[in-house]
């Protein structure tokens, strides 16, 4: 659905891709850090875990994903029978690419009795060698959801030591990050709260431990937009990436979001723009496919998360 005013040139963009669209029976999935006008087009914009469940009820035959890599592939191993495009093959999650299933595998020699819980910023193989799978808006459940003390959580140490203040389990974190939300300052939080003093601060699990301290609200970017509209909430300081702040204005007209830091821009989720989607709806590529062996593995950890959610 088209809700925002836009220049006489995306208007042609989104005419087409619309038409496009309906002819190849395509949904479009859109994550909350997209550009503007790439939101605009969604048929469904949101966290990973949103969009996870979302890509398990739709019946198009062709989903295009606007996200980076390892959210077009989960679509792809929860939709066998879709094809899934994600508009440009380059948009990756740097945090995902930080373990490789060697390495992963290497680990649980070392930790023979840890359950494995892997974020869903994670590439398929990873998945595949994992227990269960966690998204930021549910990995404390998760955690606690498992009936073993010894976790080894991979591969955001930082979502993973969120996790670990939540509960008393042994975590082991593997030391992945993402190089978006580590650009988040606790000084910003501290001085933006001074200038706001009546504004929430609300971050997201992947920032650093000394941002999360100063928050008054830890959650998803789903979480985020559900926070919003609250009536007790008028201002608020937001510490994530500032793709969000698009759809919390859109939403909120009148209340203040504040973004914690302009440096907090993640460059993957921009290469998705009007153009790479049309052109991609044209030529049904770039397809993000998994191996047979490696999805139905990676499936399982996904499947047991969405049962606990
Ligand atoms: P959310 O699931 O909270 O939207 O987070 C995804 C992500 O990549 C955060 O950097
Ligand atoms: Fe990955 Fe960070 Fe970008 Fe999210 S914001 S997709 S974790 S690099």
């Amino acid at each position: 659905m088209v809700r925002t005013a836009m220049t006489d040139i995306n208007a042609v963009l989104v005419e087409k891709i619309l038409k496009l669209k309906k002819e190849r029976n395509a949904v479009i999935l859109v994550h909350n850090y997209q550009l503007g006008e790439v939101q605009d087009i969604a048929d469904f914009v949101g966290d990973s875990l949103g969009l996870s469940q979302n890509a398990t009820q739709t019946e198009a035959d062709v989903i295009v994903f606007c996200g980076v890599h390892f959210m077009a592939e989960t679509a792809a191993i929860l939709c066998p029978k879709m094809t899934v495009l994600l508009p440009d093959r380059h948009a990756g999650c740097p945090m995902a690419n930080m373990i490789t299933a060697k390495q992963l595998r290497q680990k649980k020699k070392e930790l023979p009795n840890a359950t494995v819980v892997c974020y869903i910023n994670s590439t398929a193989a990873v998945k595949a060698e994992s227990d269960i799978g966690c998204t930021s808006a549910n990995a404390v459940k998760v955690v606690e959801s498992i009936d073993n003390d010894e976790i080894l959580f991979v591969p955001d140490q930082y979502l993973g030591h969120y996790a670990s203040t939540k509960t008393d389990k042994k975590i082991h974190l593997w030391p992945g990050y993402c190089p978006t939300h580590v650009r988040i300052q606790p000084q910003d939080i501290k001085q933006l709260k001074r200038e706001n003093p009546r504004a929430k601060a609300i971050v997201h699990p992947e920032c650093r431990p000394d941002v999360i301290a100063l928050a008054d609200e830890v959650a998803s970017t789903g979480g985020m937009i559900r926070y919003a509209r609250r009536d007790d909430v008028q201002e608020m300081i937001v510490g994530t990436e500032i793709g969000i702040i698009h759809r919390l204005r859109k939403e909120n007209p009148g209340k203040k979001f504040i973004p914690v830091s302009e440096q907090a821009i993640c460059p993957n989720m921009k290469l998705i723009t009007l153009e790479k989607v049309l052109w991609s709806l044209e030529e049904m590529r770039p397809q993000v496919t998994v191996p047979e062996a490696t999805r139905l593995k990676a499936k399982a950890a996904v499947d047991k998360m969405l049962a606990i959610v």
